[in-house]
């Protein structure tokens, strides 16, 4: 595991997602949840009476993940192995996050209409649209600005309540990010 991995797993991505808005005893929906960068902190910050749901297309990231969670002796994490359609019920969850996902996607108002679908009123959705246009462009973002990011996701139903620049874990290095953060209309 390299030095930055270390670093967030152990305290970073904690100080990160307090900074963003996560609480104690919130449940979580990690949409795209890789091998759990951000779903290890998350499940350490809700703590053992709430669950933390990691959900991914990729089966072989999720039993990374799984074997991280039992180093961290976490076991408040459930995986959810699906594409884009999250087998949960709607108005269950406080708090999906979805970080470096969005840009694989051309029809992304179908991940944008299941975050919708399964928070709670007065819970938020925060998003991390890595590679938009001015931010190492890359696949469905490429030629995307963050205010048009910004707009589709409001056509799902949802206002930008927060706009936060802040350093945050990308792959395996910490890099700068725009993490846009919606409630419900
Ligand atoms: C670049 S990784 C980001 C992982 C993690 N969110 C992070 O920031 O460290 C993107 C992940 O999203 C998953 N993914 C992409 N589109 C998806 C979809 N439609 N449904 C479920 N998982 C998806 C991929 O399998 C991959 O594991």
């Amino acid at each position: 595991m390299n030095a930055d991995i270390k670093k967030w797993l152990e305290k970073g991505g904690e100080l990160f997602l307090r900074k963003i808005g996560l609480k104690e005893e919130q449940t979580v929906l990690d949409f795209g949840s890789g091998v759990g960068h951000y779903t290890i902190p998350a499940a350490k910050i809700v703590g053992n009476k709430s669950k933390v749901y990691a959900f991914d297309k990729d089966k072989n990231v999720l039993s990374e993940l799984e074997k991280t969670a039992r180093r961290f002796n976490l076991k408040n994490i459930e995986l959810i192995n699906g594409d884009t359609k999250v087998s949960l019920e709607e108005n269950s969850i406080d708090v999906v996050l979805c970080y470096d996902v969005v840009h694989y996607m051309k029809n992304r108002t179908s991940i944008y209409d299941e975050a919708y679908r399964v928070l709670k009123a007065g819970g938020f959705f925060s998003l991390y649209p890595k590679h938009h246009k001015d931010d190492y462009p890359l696949m469905e973002l490429a030629s995307l600005q963050l205010g048009t990011v910004i707009k589709e996701v409001e056509k799902s139903g949802f206002i930008l309540k927060d706009k936060l620049s802040i350093e945050c874990l990308h792959d395996d290095y910490y890099n700068e990010c725009s993490i846009l953060n919606f409630t419900l209309l």
